[in-house]
């Protein structure tokens, strides 16, 4: 995160924020450090960072303080990368230092440092999971080694992992409070663009400072693209081509933060905070573009006449949609929480291996190249288990939740890399409303409290929010933040999933970038295609696995199942466990697969 404006070592000799002006008091009861604590915040968010303080104004005033504490965080972090004072190894030991720092007063409960005080009761008080901030923390140590960027892509990869998880803490926050800023899935592309503008709008206003840190952090594409900029630049000259490039890249960031839909259904209060994020983004690069050659000396700024025009309409707005809102203020909680340092070994701590299977059964070894990359399931046969013993069909899908967790456990021991369950289709809707609240809410729950939650494993969801319960869709988007690091396995559980629904957004993702210009149509080929799927990164399919004796896809995963291998067995689902997920990746593993082509004869 790129917060360098400041340095925060200025901000212990601040006059006090706002003094003869209203102060909010953050929820502290009596504890003046922790007020204190709270206020310091508040003034390294407003130096460091003007524009996100304004923004943090917006919220419902409950809120502010433990967005001032996770922003001053980031900021901190950030100058303790930054302090060219000390050398490299230094530097990075210091980050290091603060996160594990961090990590002792969650468990403590408190902190002996004013920044880490506030975020440690911000943490408690509305049960935030910071160890989802864990890889951000290792990209802000990463970053004083300096970064390099090869492409658009490699950029976009630094940027998510630095910025993605501050800005999902405060969507936890705005859901704890009840009023979730919950955004349409369908627009969780417009979401990540507009994170992308915002960092690419932080990089070019904070131009002057990097370089003169001799640090540039665009991607060697975007500057090949304009021969001599990425030299002038570094040597401080404004020549035609720096000044074509930084065109260029306002022009970008502009269209990137430029997502009007994305706000679309959400609540009024939170929308104004992105839309107001989004104008304030716009005058920043006009400021840029207005610049001209003072951009590699100082740090360009809107007037304060243009900022008072977003911001005073934006006031008026965000107080009446609040004013409409009852918000929950969790009351403080006993140290639970706790946060991994920088670095994949510190996680595992806090994870554990799956429960072995009762019968002390053991994966089979299955050659590297034999493993299936992706095993997709139909968990098919619920209904005919229960009627089968005489009980009600709901009956069938709880006792279909055991075969997923034996799955989830089968996977991680064989060393699967992912499993993609589906769990509802957008047909099922066609059943009786009593079977469908039994599925869903045994999903829901499992998500809540499930053994799952404590494993290895990187949850996400894929398929459409509409007509799905919000707190299962709010339980899905927590899980996928909670578990975002993790590395042994991606399960991926398909609710209100259709293939064809996935085929049909899919063409109008990539015909709104076509309209963005952010894609040639006339060039668009599979890749294309594949980058605007819901989750561009799920591999192929090796293995497709059905139960319940039925031999058909019933539209699952149509792109990603073209080539993959069929085995349909006869059990029913809640008959199954994880001898039979090794019984099918063990007959996959014996399986010719030629992709069209002519097989070799072995000798
Ligand atoms: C699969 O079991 C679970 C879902 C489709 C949600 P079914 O409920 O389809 O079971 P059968 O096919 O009727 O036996
Ligand atoms: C497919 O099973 C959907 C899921 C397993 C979630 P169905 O039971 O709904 O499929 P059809 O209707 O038999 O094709
Ligand atoms: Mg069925």
């Amino acid at each position: 995160m790129r917060t360098t404006t400041h340095s925060t070592k200025d901000l212990d000799a601040a006059p006090p924020a706002q003094r003869g002006r209203p102060v909010h008091r953050p929820p502290t009861g009596e504890d003046p450090s922790l007020r204190a604590a709270y206020r310091l915040c508040r003034r390294i968010t407003r130096v460091h960072d003007p524009g996100i303080y304004a923004l943090i104004q917006l919220m419902p005033t409950v809120l502010r303080p433990p967005c001032w504490a996770l922003w001053a965080a980031a900021s901190v972090l950030d100058d303790l990368a930054d302090q060219r004072d000390a050398q490299q190894a230094e530097r990075e030991a210091r980050v290091q230092a603060w996160t594990q720092a961090l990590q002792c007063d969650l468990a403590a409960g408190t902190s002996t440092d004013p920044v880490r005080h506030a975020l440690v009761n911000t943490a408690l008080r509305w049960r935030l999971d910071l160890s989802s901030l864990q890889g951000a923390m290792t990209s802000t140590r990463d970053d004083v080694r300096g970064q390099h960027f090869a492409d658009w892509a490699a950029w976009r990869a630094w940027c998510n992992g630095e910025i993605a998880p501050w800005v999902d803490q405060v969507q936890d926050l705005f859901e704890r409070a009840g009023a979730p800023m919950t955004l349409r899935l369908e627009r969780q592309q417009d979401y990540k663009r507009f994170i992308d503008g915002a960092q690419l709008t932080d990089i070019l206003t904070d131009l002057s400072t990097d370089l003169a840190q001799g640090d540039l952090f665009l991607p060697q594409e975007a500057l090949d693209a304009f021969p001599g900029a990425e030299d002038d630049l570094r040597q401080g000259s404004w020549s035609p081509a720096t000044a074509a490039l930084i065109r260029e890249l306002t022009a970008l960031a502009r269209q990137w933060v430029t997502r009007p839909a994305m706000t679309t259904g959400m609540h009024p209060g939170a929308a104004t905070v992105l839309n107001t994020a989004a104008c304030l983004m716009r005058a920043q690069l006009d400021a840029v573009d207005a610049a001209g050659h003072a951009l590699l000396k100082r740090t360009p700024r809107p007037s304060l006449a243009a900022r008072t025009r977003i911001l005073a309409p934006a006031r008026i707005r965000s107080k009446l949609a609040w004013s409409l809102t009852p918000l929950t203020v969790p009351g403080p909680r006993p140290p639970t929480v706790t946060v991994s340092g920088p670095g994949p070994a510190a996680e595992s701590t806090t994870l554990r291996p799956p429960p072995p299977h009762p019968d002390g059964a053991r994966p089979p070894q299955i050659a590297a190249d034999r493993m299936p990359a992706h095993v997709a399931i139909i968990m098919d046969g619920n209904g005919r288990w229960a009627e089968q013993r005489g009980l009600p069909r709901p009956e069938g899908h709880r006792a279909g939740t055991a075969a997923v967790h034996e799955m989830v456990y089968g996977a991680l021991e064989i060393g699967l890399r992912h499993l993609t369950l589906y769990a509802f289709s957008t047909e099922n809707w066609k059943r009786d409303t009593e079977e469908i609240t039994t599925i869903l809410e045994a999903i829901r729950r499992d998500l809540d409290e499930g053994p799952i939650r404590d494993l290895d494993v990187r949850q996400r969801w894929l398929g459409h929010p509409d007509k799905l319960p919000q707190e299962l869709v709010q339980a899905f988007l927590r899980e996928e933040r909670r578990t975002r690091n993790r590395t042994g396995l991606t399960l991926t559980v398909c609710i209100n999933y259709g293939g064809r629904d996935e085929i049909t957004r899919t063409a109008a993702a990539l015909a709104q970038a076509a309209q963005a210009g952010d894609i040639d149509p006339h060039l668009i080929g599979e890749d294309d295609f594949a980058r605007h799927l819901p989750h561009p990164d799920m591999p192929d399919v090796d293995l497709l696995w059905r139960t319940g004796n039925e031999q058909r896809t019933s539209n699952f995963l149509p792109w990603h199942t073209t080539y993959a291998e069929l085995y349909f067995v006869p059990h029913y689902w809640p008959d199954v466990d994880r001898r039979d997920l090794w019984q099918a990746i063990t007959e996959y593993s014996r399986r010719q697969r030629r992709h069209g082509a002519v097989p070799r004869i072995s000798p």
